[in-house]
């Protein structure tokens, strides 16, 4: 979300002239875009800083102006330690807020003004601040996507009522709003048309999607959302993430034995396989309902591979939950995980949960995850030796005449293939797995529709 963030950030300064470029030495302004989601993550957010204050004093000294600004869900809650923090800063703008860019930059601009050279030998920033949660969603206000590739993001849902207790989404990024039938399907329909391929449909809790609809009064949900983008002409391939495992409704699951463009890879974020700690996460669902949701998800789609998001060491966890945690993944053999150490966010029920986990207990924990989240991707990359994958190539290779992309299942595939085959789906026989990548050649003819996996492949 965050890229995508940045993406539309982009978007909106494109008109005021500004680009973004790779490295932030010595730039007019630069954006931090912040994760508050963990502490390390926001931790990271004062040492860029410091960077960027040394940058901003030397090009003042060239009698260069610079702006900073701090964006993202670490500005959405911290708003003004940043300011107090980091006097230097000029904006500070929350994840709903963006639109309004220029008119902050206009305003940091005249304070920039304001302040000769002579008489801020402290360099204060403008200190203009924007956290709102607006009445107006940002979507009415935003330009259209730039598309840039041949796989774009498209934000349909933003924010979460689920309150799990670990996680701060719910407060820096809102309550549950989900973007119209009809805005969802312009916007895919001006992507298709600028040559993309594939949408990857996105929102923290992206399947408790409930849109207006383009007639009539029923909300749709994200499985007939996914159907009516499945009919955009030049749409091939269909993804969705972040979801939750209690919106996971009928009409969803089918889609996934439904619809062709529905690649056949699911994230599903369990975060434990104990009960007692999904009930204390407040999930809302147990770990036979995950089983069972699993049954039918793999009902409806054979090839149906997951990956997941665990958190070990939430508070009171046991050794006895964790090796449940252990048997979970075990059983159901995600493809692919992140796994994090318990991380206690302020405001959030769980950091004032007594019963914490010691943190080295949480490192040996993580590492024995870790170890079987790696063994089983790979043991996948492995199964995939001989088969023959539709990939997207909407990159270069690692090597000189490669070109990349993503096989159904999100691996990397790297193939010699000459240019002309830039943004093409082509068939691919994989050749060599790694840990985290493929490698293969094209297999005949490219791909006319992505349909899937080839049906040959053997179940892993
Ligand atoms: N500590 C550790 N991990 C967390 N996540 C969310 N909040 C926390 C936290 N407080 C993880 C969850 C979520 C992913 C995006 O980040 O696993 O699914
Ligand atoms: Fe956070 Fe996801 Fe739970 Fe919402 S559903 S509170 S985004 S972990």
């Amino acid at each position: 979300m965050n890229i995508y963030d940045s993406d539309r950030m982009k978007d909106v300064l494109a008109p005021l002239g500004y680009g973004a470029v790779d490295e932030a030495d010595d730039v007019d302004m630069v954006i931090v875009n912040t994760c508050h989601i963990r502490e390390k993550a926001a931790e990271k957010l004062f040492s860029e800083l410091g960077r960027y204050r040394q940058m901003k004093e030397a090009r003042r000294e060239n009698g260069q102006s610079t702006i900073i600004a701090v964006a993202g869900c670490v500005a959405q809650a911290t708003g003004a330690e940043i300011i107090n923090r980091a006097p230097f800063v000029d904006i500070v703008l929350g994840p709903q807020t963006y639109h309004r860019l220029p008119e902050m930059i206009a305003r940091a601009t005249r304070a920039g003004e304001r302040n000769s050279p002579e008489c801020s030998r402290e360099n204060p920033g403008a200190g203009i601040m924007d956290i709102e949660f607006p009445e107006e969603p940002k979507f009415d206000h935003l330009p259209n996507i730039t598309a840039k590739g041949f796989s774009a993001f498209q934000s349909v849902q933003e924010g979460c009522d689920k309150f799990c207790t670990f996680c701060v989404v719910p407060y820096t990024r809102g309550s549950e709003f989900s973007r119209s039938v009809r805005d969802v399907l312009a916007e895919a329909e001006n992507l298709a048309a600028h040559g993309v391929r594939e949408i990857t449909l996105l929102g923290q809790n992206v399947n408790a999607y409930h849109g207006a609809p383009v007639t009539g009064d029923q909300e749709v949900g994200l499985g007939r959302l996914i159907r009516q983008v499945a009919e955009i002409d030049g749409i091939e391939r269909i993804r969705y993430t972040t979801s939750h495992p209690v919106d996971m409704d009928e009409e969803l699951i089918s889609a996934h034995g439904d619809v062709a463009q529905l690649m056949p890879f699911l994230h599903l974020p369990v975060q434990s396989g104990s009960d007692r700690i999904l009930s204390a996460m407040n999930r809302n669902h147990s770990t036979d309902d995950f089983r069972r949701l699993h049954d039918r998800l793999m009902t409806a789609q054979p090839k149906l591979k997951l990956s997941s998001d665990f958190i070990v060491g939430f508070p009171s966890e046991s050794d006895a939950d964790f090796e449940a945690t252990m048997d979970l993944a075990r059983e159901i053999g995600f493809i692919q995980a992140y796994s994090f150490k318990y991380s206690p966010r302020p405001g959030t029920p769980g950091a004032t949960m007594s019963n914490c986990v010691p943190d080295e207990i949480m490192s040996e924990r993580l590492s024995r995850l870790q170890d079987l989240l790696t063994s089983n991707q790979a043991g996948f990359n492995q199964s995939c030796l001989g088969e023959s994958f539709t990939v997207l190539l909407d990159r270069k290779g690692r090597k000189e005449g490669q070109l990349a992309g993503r096989s159904p299942f999100m691996q990397p595939v790297h193939l010699q293939a000459s240019a002309e085959y830039f943004g093409r789906i082509v068939q691919v026989r994989i050749t060599d797995a790694f840990a985290n990548s493929l490698t293969g050649s094209l297999d005949g003819e490219p791909a006319s529709h992505d349909s899937q996996v080839s049906e040959q492949r053997i179940s892993a």
